[in-house]
């Protein structure tokens, strides 16, 4: 007797494993690559600038300081929402923000990403940029000094300029 309930509680402890191992390698698999390429079509995949809400208090086309543009509208993915609802000052692993960038006569020339990717740059916050032409034309991607060297700026508020996030 003592023998079948201890197989039984090892038969449940090991489906247990399994089930967890299964869903990890799901999970692991169905995060983004974080490449230009696959951001890209990731955003347009999900129609970010139909689907996505806009970074909490701003509106579209608001002016905005150089070098992004005359005009901005920023959406945010429902990670990064979440992320600046809570007020802990950083974002969670999955956090997409893409900002359209607008020239003075209000044409869009450029739109503007941050992924955040755990483990992907500690150093610099675990942020992957990248900057698209509106064809998707990849302008810049990766660890992009350039965006890296700004942003650094603002690293107690995670690299983000648009609001505080505590
Ligand atoms: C010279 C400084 C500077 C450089 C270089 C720069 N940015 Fe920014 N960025 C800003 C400022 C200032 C804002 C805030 C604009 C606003 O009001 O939303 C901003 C906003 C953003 C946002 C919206 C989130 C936030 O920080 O508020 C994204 C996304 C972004 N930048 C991406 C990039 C990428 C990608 C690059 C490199 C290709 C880059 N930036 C280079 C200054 C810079």
């Amino acid at each position: 007797m003592k023998k079948t309930v201890f197989l039984i509680l090892l038969l449940i402890i090991l489906s247990l494993v399994f089930s967890g191992m299964i869903f990890a390698q799901a999970k692991k698999g169905g995060a983004l690559a974080a490449t230009g390429a696959s951001v890209w079509d990731y955003l347009k995949k999900q129609t970010y600038a139909k689907n996505w809400k806009m970074w909490p208090g701003t509106t579209p086309m608001y002016q905005g300081p150089e070098p992004h543009g005359a005009f901005l509208t920023t959406y945010v993915n429902d990670a990064a929402l979440k992320s600046i609802g809570a007020k802990k000052g950083k974002f969670l692993d999955g956090a997409i923000i893409a900002q359209d960038n607008f020239s003075k006569d209000k044409k869009l020339k450029f739109i503007s990403v941050m992924y955040k990717v755990k483990g992907y740059n500690a150093k610099d916050g675990d942020w992957f940029w990248a900057q698209y032409k509106p064809d998707g034309r990849i302008e810049a991607e990766g660890k992009v000094d350039e965006c890296i060297k700004c942003h650094v700026a603002q690293k107690g508020n995670d690299y983000v300029y648009t609001s505080k996030l505590k």
